[in-house]
């Protein structure tokens, strides 16, 4: 960088703050008013006065060859969260992030490209521009650069964030990560509360095919007393793969598929892509053209690329026309009873040639809150509006039942329309250990609900992995079981021993989800994650910063998977008392794969029954596990509804929180306080100490 090259702003010019602790600063020779509307916001956030002079963290915009940079000086000892779906350590200190929507590809060995990710990969799927930022003393602030075009965000030097196109960054400052977490749901919105049933167990592959093979697997689950709530239908289901079609010699009958999973206590879930055929006479392609859905290049010529069927055109979803179109295409779909979408490549992603992506001159032409644009500037946010359109698509057709949308691409702000999965990865130990850490950065940006393909989707696991991965993946939030085109992923396709690890693994998830479901509840009131790293037991705590294989279900339980760090550093652990607890039986050392689990002394959490489905567990009775403190005091709380619709948004809910104490051998327990109209399933509920 010369001088002539690079011109610094100061940052002080119309900075505005939001809200209390929020801080927008856009750079001098900007007006602000010519900045796209974020679309990370749920909605406008208008300034609501100016920025106090001693806040703390103030960006310095410079302009470097003609890109925008913003710095920022985080102070010595801060730690580095957050920036998405990053593969590699939880900590992001030292690494660089390329913002953009990817389907990443690696050069194998032999030259071959394949379609997966390692932690020198720059993008993932998803788009966050976000970092959240520990300082050493334990407060916190994060940082949201608050664009959709490619980003490029630095940590090995403070942070530097650098753009084409220029943008506003927007600070959070807040006491704790917590505290920053909860402001950055007040500006981007929080996870709706899913339908319950999704907390389950689930069980896909690429694909089940034919229709038969799907039955085959859902008795394979009855038969075994293996748990499962969901049953995935991957993408042989289409006709010659186009979309919102169905093959019909494997799937004539889809309604019947779902009819069969439905009557023996399962839900479905299928998959769509966005790209759509180019083909005479199949009708999604036809109305696409008519309804003018398609993107097109700067001459207005329909843009088309290789995909699953062939050369297809991809809707420009920034039209609310064409989300509508989209929506009603899937309303259709889902007369067949279908109970959720798992929309995929929507980075958007073609297939040929390897690591093809659309040209960044393609028009979009948005409207309403969207600025038409080219894909460099929406491209980030393809996967996000798919989702919406999905969502949007789910709440027309069943008005009473909550939406479960599943995306591989996502943008800051897209847990408001889909959970999501951390993508193609493999199945090696690596990939098993980065599980838990992508989690974590996706719920310290924004999305609670996130998991790996257990078992690794790329590849055969050996038994001993697979066995771990499902030990360690049911204390994930989303807990699902997928993988390519190679050997059997069912649980009891490694044998018996491992067949029986898997069992108890998810038996033990399903007789946590009264707690779990208490955890969706609160993340999707106040933005905190589900699972969350150790050192939220202590911000000021500095040995728990690095800690990415131990973690946190909420403020109160510590899982402590049984892999093995390579280099067998100890587990960190967070002062005070935990102490062990057996979910079945009486052991609480649960010999390895199963993760050692144990509670914080003064919490109490919620059990349910060991049971097959999620329904079945909140059919059953409720015990209260306490981790009694050194005055005999353990509190908890417990959220119960309807497990599906939205009376919950009108009173129809309970969170009960509860105190125990303990005197000699006697515990009494009482009701603290009672948020929500609904009446308890459990009035009486046992009380076991540990
Ligand atoms: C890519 C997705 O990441 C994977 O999960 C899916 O099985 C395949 N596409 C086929 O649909």
């Amino acid at each position: 960088m010369t001088a002539s090259d690079s011109r610094t702003h100061a940052s002080h010019q119309e900075p505005g703050l939001l809200a209390p602790g929020i801080a927008r600063f856009t750079p001098d020779e900007v007006d602000p008013a010519s900045l796209p509307r974020s679309l990370a916001f749920e909605r406008p956030w208008p300034r609501c006065g100016p920025v106090p002079a001693d806040w703390a963290v103030v960006p310095t915009f410079t302009q470097v060859s003609g890109a925008w940079q913003a710095l920022i000086d985080p102070g010595d000892g801060t730690s580095f969260y957050g920036t998405g779906e990053v593969a590699g350590p939880l900590l992001r200190n030292g690494f660089v992030t390329e913002v953009w929507a990817k389907q990443p590809f690696r050069i194998d060995e032999d030259g071959t490209p394949v379609a997966n990710y390692d932690e020198r990969s720059p993008s993932l799927y998803q788009a966050h521009p976000w970092i959240l930022a520990v300082r050493s003393d334990g407060s916190a602030f994060g940082v949201l650069a608050d664009t959709t075009y490619r980003l490029r965000i630095d940590l090995r030097a403070g942070i530097e964030l650098r753009c084409e196109s220029p943008f506003p960054v927007v600070v959070i400052d807040a006491q704790s990560p917590q505290s920053v977490l909860r402001r950055l749901a007040a500006l981007c919105g929080t996870m709706p509360l899913p339908p319950r049933w999704t907390l389950g167990y689930h069980q896909c592959r690429f694909s089940y095919y034919p229709d038969a093979r799907v039955r085959e697997i859902a008795d394979g689950f009855r038969e075994r007393r293996i748990p499962c709530d969901g049953i995935w239908i991957d993408i042989h289901y289409m006709d010659a793969y186009k979309v919102f079609t169905f093959d019909s010699e494997g799937f004539p009958d889809p309604s019947a598929t779902n009819d069969y999973l439905h009557r023996r206590g399962f839900r479905s879930v299928w998959i769509l892509d966005p790209a759509v055929k180019v083909e005479d006479g199949y009708s999604v392609y036809e109305e696409g053209v008519a309804g003018g859905h398609f993107l097109r290049d700067a001459q207005g010529v329909e843009h088309r690329q290789w995909t699953w069927p062939g050369e297809a055109a991809f809707p420009d979803f920034t039209r609310p026309e064409t989300r509508r179109w989209w929506s009603e295409l899937t309303v259709e779909f889902l007369r067949h009873g279908m109970d959720g979408i798992w929309v995929d490549l929507n980075e958007p992603s073609p297939i040929l040639p390897h690591g093809a992506e659309l040209p960044e001159n393609l028009q979009h032409l948005g409207g309403e809150e969207i600025a038409p644009g080219s894909h460099g500037q929406y491209h980030n946010v393809y996967g996000m509006l798919m989702s919406k359109s999905t969502f949007d698509a789910m709440l027309a057709c069943r008005p009473d039942r909550r939406p479960f949308v599943l995306t591989r691409s996502s943008y800051l702000g897209g847990q408001r329309y889909a959970a999501t999965w951390t993508g193609d990865n493999v199945s090696n130990w690596e990939h098993l250990e980065w599980s838990v850490p992508m989690v974590l950065n996706l719920g310290l940006s924004g999305q609670p609900n996130s998991g790996p393909d257990i078992g690794g989707f790329a590849g055969t696991p050996t038994p001993e992995l697979f066995a771990h991965w499902i030990a360690v993946g049911s204390f994930l939030p989303f807990c699902r079981t997928h993988n390519a085109l190679h050997g059997n992923q069912e649980p009891w396709s490694f044998g018996a021993e491992v067949e029986e690890i898997a069992r108890t693994a998810l038996l033990r998830r399903y007789r946590l989800l009264p707690y779990l479901y208490t955890l969706f509840h609160e993340a999707a009131t106040t933005g905190l994650p589900v699972a969350r790293p150790l050192f939220f037991a202590d911000p000021c705590d500095l040995g728990l910063r690095a800690e990415q294989r131990a973690f946190l279900l909420g403020a109160d339980l510590r899982v402590e998977p049984a892999v093995r760090d390579p280099l067998d550093t100890p587990l960190a652990r967070p002062q005070g008392v935990w102490r062990p607890f057996a979910l079945l039986g009486e052991d609480p050392e649960q010999p390895a794969p199963h993760p050692r689990l144990s509670l914080r002394a003064g919490s109490m959490i919620p059990l349910g029954p060991a049971a097959q489905t999620v329904d079945e567990v909140f059919d059953g009775s409720i015990t209260l596990l306490a981790s009694f403190d050194e005055d005999g005091r353990a509190t908890g709380r417990l959220y119960e509804d309807a497990g599906d619709g939205f009376g919950y948004c009108e009173g129809d809910y309970r969170l009960t929180t509860y105190e125990a104490r303990r005197r000699g051998a006697q515990i009494a327990l009482r009701v603290v306080q009672v948020e929500g109209s609904r009446g308890t399933r459990h009035p009486h509920p046992k009380v076991l100490a540990l």
